[in-house]
């Protein structure tokens, strides 16, 4: 059976964009694949967090993994930093890493542009490297996300290449080449913000107006997607480049709804943009609603506590496997000795 890891950071609570391009996918991977789940808690402090809720944070976003439908009897689920092969491969990771690829990065260039260089963190640019880390260490084959880490991905697939070719053999390869998995644009591998539809939703927009989090009310849910930008035409139609906004909306009903973006579209042919969005605040809410329930019991439950425990060994199983391939690949510490 194929390997599939992906992981959330727990730097806020996932919004609508984190379920569609990422979470939904998760969903129906695990039926066919062995999967790890990660709550990325080292990823999150790269920028700086209030620790108390951090904490918070990676226990929610742990009861939305389950409340959405994973089963730890299929995939396990685990934080990051609960199981320290991840940081100690980074290392091995950065030290196998030209500095230019990884001052080339996208999200590195934007913040430290904005921030300056001492306004950001070291962990910003070594950022890429730990999901390097993340990745190779369950040997994945495949791994689901949205479409803005599509460079990451391309980044562990140049670090795998080289770090076979440097260490391995040509018949034994010490680290497996993952694929990525992005979903297409129209099928939500890129769900915009609601007020700049021209920009990622992101769980860290500072207006919150702009996306829609995972456990917003009803109301809320309405009333943001009532307030969504559109445009003066009036017609309903999938034009992403003409008609960012609406497109965008078109993209979330179908994903929440499992109907096509053309048949929505006929569907509304004769709707306004005022009707269209009390109906597709409906679809959102039917979807969010239970789900909210179930994360409200599960947040509690001694339950969560178990499966993260139990997550944790069996990632630490598989992970330092890896680390010690790679260890022993660059030749540190003694060599191992037999039991
Ligand atoms: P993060 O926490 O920013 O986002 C989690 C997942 O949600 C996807 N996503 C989106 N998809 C569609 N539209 C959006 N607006 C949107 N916003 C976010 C992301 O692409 C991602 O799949 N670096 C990663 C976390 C990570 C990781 C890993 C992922 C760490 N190690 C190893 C995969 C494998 C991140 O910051 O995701």
């Amino acid at each position: 059976m194929q390997t599939i890891f992906s992981g959330i950071q727990p730097s806020g609570i996932p919004t609508i964009g984190n379920y569609i391009g990422a979470m939904k996918q998760f969903i129906t991977l695990q039926e066919n694949y062995q999967c790890f789940f990660c709550i990325v808690d080292e990823h999150a402090i790269t920028v700086p967090q209030d620790r108390l809720k951090l904490r918070q944070q990676t226990l929610q976003l742990a009861s939305l993994y389950l409340a959405v439908g994973l089963d730890p009897e299929r995939a396990t689920i685990f934080i990051q930093s609960e199981v320290p092969a991840h940081a100690e491969a980074a290392w091995i990771v950065q030290c196998n890493t030209p500095l230019g690829e990884l001052q080339r990065m996208t999200q590195f260039k934007d913040k430290s542009q904005k921030l300056g260089m001492e306004g950001v963190n070291a962990g910003l640019l070594t950022y890429p490297p730990l999901m390097v880390a993340d990745i190779i260490l369950y040997n994945s084959h495949l791994v689901p996300v949205g479409e803005d880490q599509k460079q990451h991905l391309e980044l562990t697939r140049d670090f795998v290449e080289r770090f076979n070719t440097r260490y391995g053999t040509v018949s034994q390869s010490i680290l497996t080449l993952p694929e990525v998995k992005i979903p297409q644009k129209d099928a939500g591998g890129r769900v915009m913000s609601l007020q700049e539809p021209t920009k990622k939703m992101s769980k860290s927009d500072g207006n919150s107006k702009g996306f829609i989090s995972m456990l917003d009310e009803p109301n809320v849910i309405r009333k943001k997607i009532r307030s969504a930008v559109t445009d003066s035409s009036g017609k309903i139609e999938y034009d992403p480049a003409n008609k960012p906004g609406i497109s965008n909306l078109l993209v979330i009903y179908s994903a929440m709804s499992g109907d096509s973006i053309p048949s929505i579209v006929e569907k509304h042919q004769d709707s306004g943009y005022a009707d269209f969005k009390n109906e597709l605040a409906e679809v959102v809410v039917s979807v969010l609603e239970p789900i909210q329930e179930r994360y409200n019991e599960l947040l509690v439950s001694e339950e969560l506590q178990t499966i993260l425990d139990e997550g944790a060994e069996k990632a630490k199983k598989v992970a330092n496997k890896t680390l010690q391939r790679m260890r022993n690949a660059v030749g540190l510490g003694r060599k191992p000795r037999r039991k």
